[in-house]
């Protein structure tokens, strides 16, 4: 295939969780995703330890980013940007990846993207079908959040129309596998046992569905509670838990409801389009679910390869590289970690100080970008 050299060629750095994640692409083509995960450091303690995690991202950062680049065959000075998960996550482990960009950025001389990890979740699924449709319909689930997005434009306007007023999705999985005992992380797992379950041996609450309750919204305590009481009844009854049942039904109460509200919003907003992202959309049984729904309403689905949905270095260079097709402002190199960056938030640019204004792709800005730096902090 004749390699398109006019498209962005663009880096990205994920470190807002437990995966460093470096990931390269131009354009819509992945080029790699190289991820080192300390997940298994934090499995014993039964969910992700901060200091665990940001100490790992250190150790992991420039082996990761040299694998990148190695697997993509390509130089660091042919970059034309480099793009970091600037927020929602944990802020010591964003400030691992955000400072690794700066002084890769500004060793480079190349502009700085510091972009939102929720929207990466969703601009991924560029490298998989092509330009997302405007606006996406976005069904964002994953181990810090459930919404409900919509994005005209997800380099600069999403709007969120619903989400979790209590667990995300992927934290009700992680806690009833806690329950069965079945480790950490807990989605996987559940998925795996679920296969051989029947998701109709027990009837677990569906939250928010009722006719007064907010459509959009989403709550998924009053089942994870549903199903931990549920669990102990047979315990204390002395019977034996049927795990994989337990699993199916749960993961059944779960994926209805996503699916559910994901094609309500699609038919409300005449959007014929739904984008499935986040660690969650991994998950086979609700892919099943969400083909079929689509299908039935006519609506067209897209979900990533499983690799792409659970956090990696990818989507982040997917939405960089979107930024600089579309010419928006760089960021200026007081960029800092957000651990609460809000959704609406595609990604931070400068604060106003001449930095953080727009690269169009291809112009050679890339030198004056740097030299207005240098100067700045030499002289001034
Ligand atoms: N096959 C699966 N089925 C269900 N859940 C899954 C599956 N695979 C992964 N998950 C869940 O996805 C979550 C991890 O997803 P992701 O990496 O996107 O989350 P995060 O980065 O921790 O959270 P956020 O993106 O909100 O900051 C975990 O809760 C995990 O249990
Ligand atoms: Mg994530």
């Amino acid at each position: 295939m004749a390699r398109r050299t006019d498209e962005p060629l663009v880096l990205g750095i994920e470190t807002s969780c437990d995966e460093t994640g470096v990931g390269i692409v131009r354009g819509h083509t992945l080029l790699a995703d190289a991820v080192a995960s300390s997940v298994d450091e934090h499995a014993r303690f039964g969910g992700v330890v901060p200091e665990v995690a940001s100490r790992a991202h250190l150790e992991a950062m420039v082996p990761t980013i040299q694998r990148a680049l190695k697997d993509a065959g390509v130089s660091a000075k042919d970059l034309d940007g480099i793009a970091v998960t600037a927020g929602p996550g944990l802020a010591g482990a964003l400030l691992v990846g955000v400072s690794a960009a700066k002084a890769y950025a500004y060793a480079l001389g190349k502009p700085l993207y510091g972009v939102n990890h929720l929207a990466s979740h969703i601009c991924v699924d560029q490298l998989e079908h092509g330009a997302l449709p405007e606006p996406t319909m976005a069904l964002l689930v994953s181990g810090g959040h459930s919404s409900l997005l919509l994005a005209p434009d997800i380099t600069a306007d999403v709007r969120p129309l619903g989400s979790t007023i209590d667990d995300a999705a992927g934290e009700a999985f992680d806690k009833i596998a806690r329950v069965l005992n079945l480790g950490f992380p807990g989605g996987p797992v559940i998925d795996r046992y679920a296969r051989e379950g029947d998701p109709d041996a027990i009837r677990f609450p569906r939250g928010l569905t009722g006719p007064r309750d907010p459509i959009y919204d989403f709550s998924f305590s009053g089942l994870k509670t549903a199903v931990a009481r549920w669990i102990e009844a047979k315990r204390a009854a002395g019977e034996n838990v049927p795990v994989a049942d337990v699993a199916a039904s749960f993961q059944e109460a779960v994926v209805d409801v996503l699916t559910r509200k994901a094609v309500r919003a699609c038919k409300d907003h005449g959007v014929d389009h739904l984008m499935i992202g986040g660690g969650v959309a991994a998950n086979t049984r609700l892919r099943a679910m969400a083909e079929r729904r689509c299908e039935d309403a006519g609506i067209t689905l897209r979900v990533p390869r499983p690799k792409l949905c659970t956090d990696n270095g990818a989507m982040v260079a997917a939405l960089g590289a979107e930024m600089v097709a579309r010419g928006r402002a760089s960021s200026s190199w007081d960029l800092s970690a957000d651990s609460s960056l809000p959704v609406t938030e595609s990604h931070v640019p400068g604060h106003g100080d001449g930095h953080g204004h727009g690269h169009g792709h291809g112009h050679g800005h890339d030198h004056d970008h740097f030299h207005e730096l240098s100067k700045d902090n030499l002289y001034s």
